[in-house]
């Protein structure tokens, strides 16, 4: 089972939007996709509520994870995503001691950019690989970033950040869908939004590999030195 938590300091800076849209595509193949809203502002709940199907299955961890997500394991769920507020609550260190991944959502502004320390901290304190996500960024022009992203990317990478080498642009489209209670496939499966979710859960499933394969390759050589 792999735990996908969506954190950032900076409120409005996509956890919700992203864990909502990669849900919906994630529950629409055939895996197993738990959410769990830890945020008491309950933006995933709102969109879970317009949804009215109550799939993906949705559990309130405001008042922890921990438990939920051992449960959850037990279940054989393939993926746990769990959103988290904006604050210093325990919950957020909670959701990232469970992680596999963790996803920052910010946008490409020096506030959120600044912002964005804090909770990289936070996932290398406690040893979790972490990828910064550009949320909200002006399009792209003949496939070349925005000016205000290549400045963002340049500034991670002075950091040693990393960064997914995509974007989540802009567009109406993601707040359209959530406020339908869908996700940008089923809001509109030709559009850019779409494609850029697929996109982003391609990266992440990547990471997933690359770190599991990483955690057996430890096991091995470990068992091999006892
Ligand atoms: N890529 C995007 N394009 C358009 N609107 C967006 C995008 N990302 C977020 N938003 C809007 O910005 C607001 C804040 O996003 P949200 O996901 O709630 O942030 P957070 O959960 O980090 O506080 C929401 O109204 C959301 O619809
Ligand atoms: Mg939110």
């Amino acid at each position: 089972m792999n735990v996908i938590v969506f954190a950032s300091r900076k409120g409005g800076s996509g956890k919700s939007t992203l864990a909502a849209h990669l849900a919906a595509l994630v529950h629409r193949s055939s895996r197993s996709c738990l959410l769990i809203d830890a945020d008491p502002q309950s933006s995933l709940t709102l969109w879970h509520r317009l949804r009215g199907t109550g799939e993906p299955p949705l559990r309130d961890g405001t008042r922890g994870v921990s438990d939920i997500v051992r449960a959850a394991r037990r279940e054989r769920y393939e993926w746990v995503f769990i959103d988290t507020p904006p604050n210093r609550s325990p919950v957020v260190a909670d959701a990232i001691r469970a992680a596999t991944l963790v996803v920052i959502p910010a946008r490409p502004t020096i506030f959120d950019l600044t912002a964005v320390q804090e909770t990289i901290d936070l996932a290398r304190d406690g040893g979790k690989p972490y990828m910064v996500v550009l949320n909200s960024a002006p399009a792209k022009r003949d496939a070349v970033d925005s000016p205000i992203v290549a400045r963002a990317r340049e500034g991670l990478a002075g950091l040693k950040v990393p960064v997914w080498a995509g974007q989540i642009t802009n567009r109406a489209n993601f707040a359209l869908a959530l406020a339908a209670g869908e996700g940008a496939r089923e809001f509109d499966p030709e559009s850019q939004a779409a494609a850029e979710i697929s996109r982003l859960w391609s990266a992440i499933q990547k990471s997933v590999g690359v770190i599991n394969n990483a955690y057996e390759g430890a096991r091995t050589v470990h068992r091999a030195a006892a």
